[in-house]
This record gives structure tokens, C-alpha cells and sequence, in this order.
């Protein structure tokens, strides 16, 4: 009986297997884009992907788009294709076009293991509705009056290195400078999103595991503890089965109940805040309250000029019994705690934290890699009188303005993301293609579930825009950018780092004071060298960003070991 059951269920499996590839080898066969051009498959299962994954220096999208064109064609699974274009005028179609290109299924699926379904994972109305009332929370007024939380947690860590120098004999400390912002960042989105001290910079001295942070440990380690899963990668191909709930533990039961707890804790208080002392009258209060995007976010829902039907249910914000994680809002707040390293398991971040991390980290490699530029901007902060600026004064600093443009260009913290077309669509093109029959086609034919990249680096390094030095490190290119990057559809700084249209990046004023309040900090106060030989670096994707790791030294995961030295100011 038993036997027979199980031969039943081993046939269904796979029949739906071979229907799934008969689907996929038929798909593949009528593609409007079966006659493209581009890189030929490497290997019969993952087709390009391999070379994909292992691009260590970003250089293949470049040299592909050399040989093939902007817009060409390349393998993944199982000899079934992508399109992958750099054209403006069909990046800014999809972007622009959020009804008809959506995150597809799958990456919905696992974003919103990682992050939660809030807002990054939402579509359609329901997307819009929640970007409506977050948006005014993003706005510039507001990341003003943030300006001072980035400020005190930059100087924190500052604190921090320079004591680290202190203790040496020869005035150098060597700092692995990724953890430590990601620890800064995330303690920043702590009291910004939420009003919430997780204190992971101070918590190195031997301080008790915040409650949140162990929280979200004990939820990380379950979901990643075995590392790959097969039984995951099932679900995410094959929906049908998400339902089949993966084990669950008692530890994690209770880790999501605190989150829980904490998450309605934070939100009744700035109800109450709210409802107590009004908006207005309590901002800027010695507690921060008031400020942080949570209780804009509450303030934003009670406005008498939103129909009751668009207003966030608590649910939307905190998060649903059983759910994996907080809901809502969430991908920035109250969140998705990613494990960065394995070799460092106090360290998490979250949407806001990891990407911001990221950046400022590659501003500090690329600094190392020109003390030209490096000490072209120290000079530039040095002016400043100040050690706490404003978002103004910030701002008002041009090669500060250009180290940041020019990381974000090159090192954006997010490669690159995906869309699926939800129904067949024609796509217009700046610059025609040839395909390899010789025809030249002026626009593109899309079919129903095609899969989309959005390349973002690769957009952002494109050649033809950026001329033959487009992959170097050169803040002075801001000075008189080239005129064909105006072209490029980016909501910020003519590139594709927060990529553009409705579902761009809604924090990127934030993350950009941000990163510069850090960097100010920074490198007024210390000079930075590579603690290892530069043939050593190489970069590593994690779930979400692409971060720097020491090829010697693969098993610490993302890092990069700096040698610190404290500057030294003459005294006005
Ligand atoms: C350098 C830092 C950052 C980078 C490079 C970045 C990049 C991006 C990108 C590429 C997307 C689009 C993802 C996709 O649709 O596939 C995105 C979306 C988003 N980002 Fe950021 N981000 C950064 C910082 C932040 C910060 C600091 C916050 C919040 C405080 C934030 C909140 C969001 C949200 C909520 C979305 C979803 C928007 C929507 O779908 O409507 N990001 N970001
Ligand atoms: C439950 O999860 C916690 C946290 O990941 C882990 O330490 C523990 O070993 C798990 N227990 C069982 C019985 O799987
Ligand atoms: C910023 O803070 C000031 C005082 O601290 C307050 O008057 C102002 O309303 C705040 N602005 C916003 C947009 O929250
Ligand atoms: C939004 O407003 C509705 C109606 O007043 C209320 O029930 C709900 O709890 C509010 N949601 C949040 C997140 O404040
Ligand atoms: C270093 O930076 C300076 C100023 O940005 C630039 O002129 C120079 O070409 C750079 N050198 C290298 C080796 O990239
Ligand atoms: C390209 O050429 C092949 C055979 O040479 C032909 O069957 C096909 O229809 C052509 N495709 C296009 C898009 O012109």
C-alpha cells in the first residue's frame, strides 16, 4: 500500500518534471529572440551562468556588449535564454512599465524569505498604496533631520577605531572595515526606521545580546543553518509545494513571538506618541521620537485625506502570526536580518544596512587603491570647521559629492536585478539590432514570461557612455559627466544604482546622507591602506549585494581588512 503510494507520487513527480522541461525546451524554441546574437552556452546544464557567477571584476556583461552589441542574448539553464540589454530607451520601457514587468515568482518568493512581503515584494495596487504613504517619510525635509543620527553613529565608530590605534604600539590598528559598518548602519536604521537602540556597535563590549539581534538570529541560522537546501530550491521552482511547511523549531517559534512583541511595541508607541502630543509640537524631542520613519509612517496613515480604504492595516507594518518575519515595511526596519559572515555571527543587516555597508566600503577599497583621490578629499573635509555637519554642509562638498557618484557607479551595491513579462509587449531601442541573420530590427518583440535582467552595473559602465575608461575609478569624471548618461533611466545621478521609475529605490536620499556623514567622518579622521596585497581582493554576491572578500581567505565570507591610521591635525 504504502509502496504503491509512494510509486504514485515518484510518477507524478516526474511526469511534471519532464512536462516542465518539454514546456521549457518548447518555450525556448518559438522565442521572438531565438535569432539574436550572443555568447555561445559553456556547459549544457548552466549554459552562461557559471561565467556569470564567477565575474569577479564585472568585466563580462563589457566584453560581451563589445562583441555582441547592447542588446543580445545569453544561456542559462538548461539551454534556455535571457535577454540582456544596456539599451536606455528598453531600460527605461521596463522600468517605466510596472504593470506589464514585475519581479517574477520566484524572486518574490526568496526576497520575501530574506526580507519579508513587504513593499520590495508587493505589486500592483497594493505596491502603489504603500508607496504613497511611505513616500513623504523619504522626502528631503525628513532625511535632514536624521542627518544627526548618522552623524553620532558615524562618530561612535570613529571612536571606536581610533581607541583600537590607541591600544597598538606602532599608531595602526587593522579594522575589517565591513563589519564594523555594518554594524554602524544597521544601529543607524535602528534609531532612524524605528526609534530602536539595537546598539551592535556598542555591543562589542561584552554587552548582553540585544534581544532583537538574538531574535533574528536564532531565525537565520534555521532558515540558512544546513546552507544550500534542496528542499528550498524545490519550493522556489516549483510553488505547488510551498505550502509543505519546512521544519520549524521551538527556538524559532519563540525568536519570531519577540519580534512580534517588539514590532507591535514600537508601533503602539508611536500611536500613542502621536495620539498624546500631536506630530507637530514633539519633533525633534531629546528622544529622537518623532523622527524615525515608523512614526512618519503612522502620522502618514491617520491624514484625514486618505480614504479608509488605503490605510495600513497594523499588519502591513508589523507582521502576520507564522509569517517568517515582520511584514509590511519591513525590507528597511523592522527586518530581515541577514548573517553576513559566518566567521562573525553577531553581525546583521537588513535592506538599508547591507546596501549602505556595502557602499561605503567600496568607497574605502577604492580610496586605498588612489591615495591621489584619497587625499584630494581628506583636504576637501578638512575645511569643514565642524565635526557634526548638517545635511547641507554635507552636500555642499563637491569631490565628496564625486567619490560617492563614482562608487555608487561602479561598485553598486546591487549588480543587478530581474523583471518578468506578465504579457507580450514591443520594445523600442536607441540603437537597432542585427541579428545573426542580418536583419536589423528596430524594436523588440517580448513574449509572455520572459524573463528580464536589469543590468544595473553593466548600464552603469556601458562603454558606449562611458568611454574606454569606464570600469577605472575616476571621481573627476563628475565634474563634466559624458552627455550620453543623461539617457540612462536612473530615479538618481544618471545611473541605475537605485534603479528608476515607480519601484525605485525610495531610500536613496537617506542611504546618500548617509554614506556621506560616515565617509566625512572617516576619512577626516583616519588615512587608509589595504591590509592585504590588492592581487588578493576579489568580490562575492551575497543574497542581495555584491561585497569585497580575500580570495586567500574565502571561508570568512565578505571582508575587507584595512591598516587605520589616525590623521594628523594641526591644531587652529
Ligand atoms: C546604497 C544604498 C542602496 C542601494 C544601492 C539601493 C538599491 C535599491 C534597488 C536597486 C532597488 C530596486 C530593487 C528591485 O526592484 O529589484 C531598491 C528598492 C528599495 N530600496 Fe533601496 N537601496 C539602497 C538603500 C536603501 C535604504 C537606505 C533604504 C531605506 C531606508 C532603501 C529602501 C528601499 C525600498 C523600500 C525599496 C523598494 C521600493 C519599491 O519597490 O517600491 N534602500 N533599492
Ligand atoms: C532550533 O533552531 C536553533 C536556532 O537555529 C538551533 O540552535 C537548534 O539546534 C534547533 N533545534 C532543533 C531541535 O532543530
Ligand atoms: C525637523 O525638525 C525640526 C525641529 O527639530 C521640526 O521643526 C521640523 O518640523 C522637522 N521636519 C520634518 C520634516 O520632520
Ligand atoms: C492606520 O489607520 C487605521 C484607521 O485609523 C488604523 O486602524 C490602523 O491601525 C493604522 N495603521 C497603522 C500602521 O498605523
Ligand atoms: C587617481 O586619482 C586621480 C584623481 O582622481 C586621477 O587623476 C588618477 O588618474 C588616478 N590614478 C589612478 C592610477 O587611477
Ligand atoms: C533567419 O534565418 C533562418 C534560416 O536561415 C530562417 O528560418 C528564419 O526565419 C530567419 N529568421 C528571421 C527572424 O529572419
Amino acid at each position: 500500500m504504502f509502496l504503491r503510494l509512494l510509486a504514485t507520487l515518484l510518477g507524478a513527480a516526474g511526469a511534471y518534471a519532464l512536462y516542465w522541461i518539454l514546456g521549457a525546451l518548447y518555450y525556448e524554441f518559438t522565442s521572438p529572440w531565438r535569432y539574436l546574437r550572443g555568447p555561445p552556452s559553456t556547459h549544457w546544464f548552466f549554459g552562461n551562468l557559471k561565467e556569470f557567477i564567477d565575474d569577479e571584476d564585472d568585466g563580462l556583461e563589457e566584453s560581451w556588449r563589445q562583441q555582441y552589441g547592447r542588446t543580445f542574448k545569453f544561456y542559462r539553464f538548461f539551454g534556455t535564454t535571457a535577454l540582456h540589454t544596456t539599451d536606455p530607451k528598453a531600460i527605461h520601457h521596463f522600468l517605466s512599465n510596472t504593470h506589464i514587468y514585475q519581479k517574477s515568482e520566484a524572486s518574490r518568493f526568496s526576497l520575501g524569505q530574506i526580507v519579508g512581503p513587504g513593499i520590495l515584494v508587493v505589486e500592483g495596487d497594493v505596491h502603489k498604496q504603500q508607496r504613497k504613504i511611505m513616500n513623504p517619510a523619504f522626502g528631503a525635509p525628513q532625511v535632514r533631520n536624521l542627518t544627526e543620527i548618522f552623524v553620532d553613529k558615524s562618530i561612535q565608530l570613529r571612536d571606536i577605531w581610533a581607541a583600537q590605534v590607541a591600544k597598538s604600539n606602532d599608531g595602526v590598528a587593522r579594522v575589517e572595515a565591513l563589519s564594523w559598518l555594518s554594524k554602524a548602519t544597521l544601529d543607524i536604521i535602528g534609531l532612524a526606521g524605528f526609534n530602536y537602540k539595537i546598539d551592535a556597535l556598542g555591543a562589542e563590549e561584552g554587552a548582553a545580546p540585544n534581544e532583537l539581534a538574538e531574535a533574528f538570529e536564532a531565525i537565520f541560522a534555521a532558515e540558512t543553518g544546513s546552507g544550500f537546501s534542496f528542499a528550498r530550491f524545490l519550493q522556489l521552482r516549483f510553488p505547488i509545494l510551498r505550502n509543505i511547511p519546512l521544519k520549524r523549531n521551538k527556538t524559532v517559534v519563540e525568536a519570531q513571538a519577540t519580534m512580534m512583541r517588539i514590532g507591535r511595541g514600537l508601533l503602539a508607541d508611536s500611536k500613542r506618541e502621536i495620539a498624546e502630543n500631536g506630530f507637530e509640537t514633539n519633533t525633534g524631542t531629546a528622544s529622537g521620537r518623532a523622527r524615525d520613519l515608523l512614526t512618519l509612517l503612522v502620522r502618514a496613515n491617520t491624514s484625514k485625506d486618505l480614504p479608509a480604504s488605503q490605510r495600513l492595516s497594523d499588519e502591513d507594518v508589523i507582521a502576520r502570526e507564522g509569517a517568517n518575519v515582520p511584514r509590511g515595511w519591513s525590507w528597511c526596519v523592522l527586518p530581515s536580518f541577514v548573517r553576513v559572515s559566518s566567521k562573525a555571527p553577531s553581525i546583521y543587516s537588513s535592506w538599508s544596512a547591507e546596501t549602505t555597508s556595502t557602499a561605503v566600503t567600496w568607497t574605502l577599497f577604492a580610496l586605498t587603491q588612489n591615495t591621489t583621490a584619497q587625499t584630494r578629499l581628506r583636504e576637501e573635509l578638512l575645511g569643514v570647521s565642524t565635526d557634526r555637519p548638517s545635511m547641507d554642509e554635507l552636500n555642499a562638498l563637491p569631490y565628496l559629492d564625486s567619490v560617492v557618484r563614482e562608487t555608487l557607479r561602479l561598485y553598486a551595491p546591487v549588480p543587478g536585478t530581474s523583471r518578468i513579462a506578465l504579457r507580450d509587449d514591443v520594445v523600442p531601442l536607441s540603437t537597432p539590432v542585427t541579428d545573426t541573420n542580418g536583419t536589423v530590427h528596430e524594436s523588440l518583440r517580448i513574449r509572455k514570461g520572459e524573463p528580464i535582467i536589469i543590468p544595473i552595473i553593466a548600464m552603469n559602465c556601458d562603454g558606449e557612455i562611458w568611454g574606454p575608461d569606464a570600469m577605472k575609478f575616476i571621481p573627476e569624471r563628475w565634474d563634466a559627466p559624458p552627455p550620453g548618461a543623461s539617457a540612462i533611466p536612473g530615479v538618481w545621478g544618471h545611473m541605475l544604482t537605485f534603479i528608476g521609475g515607480p519601484r525605485s529605490c525610495i531610500g536613496f536620499r537617506f542611504s546618500l546622507v548617509e554614506m556621506k556623514a560616515l565617509i566625512f567622518t572617516l576619512v577626516r579622521s583616519f588615512e587608509f591602506e589595504l591590509a592585504v596585497p590588492i592581487g588578493e581582493m576579489g568580490k562575492k554576491g551575497t543574497a542581495i549585494v555584491q561585497r569585497p572578500i580575500v580570495v586567500t581567505d574565502r571561508a570568512a565570507g565578505n571582508q575587507l581588512p584595512l591598516f587605520v591610521r589616525p590623521v594628523v591635525r594641526e591644531l587652529a
